[in-house]
């Protein structure tokens, strides 16, 4: 079978950097068109800079990387320096990228791409604020029916927020892109933190990365080292959540997880509970369906998937 056509829109971050690292290690499934930077966890330039710091980390220096937006649709950016370092990817110390930005705004090749393609031929997956993706289906809504499917990190429901008591961080970051993107009509699949909070890191499953004795196996394991930090210290648990890779993980082996199709409604007026995902998890409304979200994860499964794609570096 062809490989899926798949744009990564991302904000790194390291788990980013990981669901990235995923997908480049896995050309038999998913071929990356491009990654699309977005300002999220740090402002644009360093998410820009880090994406092509991870696709040098690959060896795929003709990946295609394109800065998109620098801020929400229409709120101030709020970033996540304390979780991800001053960089977004603090940890080890990496190179400078010598790769160059794409000189096409984001957006613009998220349109072109889906314009250029056949309808059903391209993935989105999305790993940060939707800012670009809910720009580009402002700006040219005939994309909508041509996307295959958007995949995203993002929301909560029984695991509620991270950044604030109700929200989590990518659809809190810019809650009207995100309401755009949930009402956009393409098919969605939802990695909520009910399921990347059973995505965790554990002593033996970053070991098994530091033993590849490669830079990205051992980088994987630096990266962890320091985002775990954050989530130890906040929830008291036993490692860090590995967000972003669980989009990727769907894509090459949906069998490790499970869910349920539900109507999921983005708060975008109260002060209280902004960008919080109300998931009609229980059926109480007659709202139509419009997104797969995401519960459970077998995080063995998931972490074998993880190293033996890693290790193929
Ligand atoms: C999400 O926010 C970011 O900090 C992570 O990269 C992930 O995409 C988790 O809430
Ligand atoms: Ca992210």
């Amino acid at each position: 079978m062809a490989a899926r056509k798949i744009i990564i829109d991302t904000d790194p971050g390291q788990d980013d950097a990981v669901a990235i690292l995923l997908a480049l290690a896995s050309p038999a499934e998913l071929e990356v068109l491009g990654i699309t930077a977005v300002a999220g966890n740090v402002p644009l330039a360093l998410t820009a800079k880090n994406a092509r710091i991870i696709c040098e980390l690959a060896g795929k220096p003709d990946t295609k990387v394109f800065a998109g937006c620098d801020a929400p649709l229409t709120r101030k950016l709020v970033t996540a320096e304390h979780v991800h370092g001053k960089t977004g990817l603090d940890g080890p110390q990496l190179p400078a990228p010598q790769m160059p930005l794409q000189e096409q705004h984001a957006v613009d090749f998220i349109i072109d791409t889906l314009r250029a393609e056949d309808a059903g031929a391209v993935t989105l997956c999305a790993l940060g604020p939707l800012t670009n993706i809910a720009t580009a289906l402002q700006r040219a809504p005939d994309i909508a029916p041509k996307i295959a499917e958007i995949v995203l990190m993002g929301g909560a429901y029984f695991e509620v927020g991270n950044i604030t008591p109700t929200a989590e961080f990518n659809i809190y970051v810019d809650p009207e892109a995100a309401a755009v993107v949930f009402k956009c009509g393409t098919p969605l699949t939802v990695m909520p933190l009910d399921v990347t909070h059973k995505a965790l890191t554990t002593a033996p499953r970053v070991q098994a990365f530091r033993d590849m004795g490669t830079e990205p196996g051992r980088m994987v394991a630096e990266w962890t080292d320091f985002f775990e930090r954050f989530d130890k210290e906040k929830y008291g648990s036993e490692g860090a959540p590995l967000h972003d890779p669980c989009v990727i993980a769907w894509l090459l082996q949906p069998g490790l997880f499970s869910g349920r199709k539900v109507n999921v409604e983005i708060e975008t007026q109260s002060a209280l509970t902004l960008g919080m995902t109300v998931a009609d998890w229980w059926g109480v409304t007659d709202r139509a369906e419009n997104a797969l979200f995401i519960g459970d994860v077998d995080a063995e499964g998931f972490f074998a998937l993880l190293t033996e794609r890693i290790g193929r570096f």
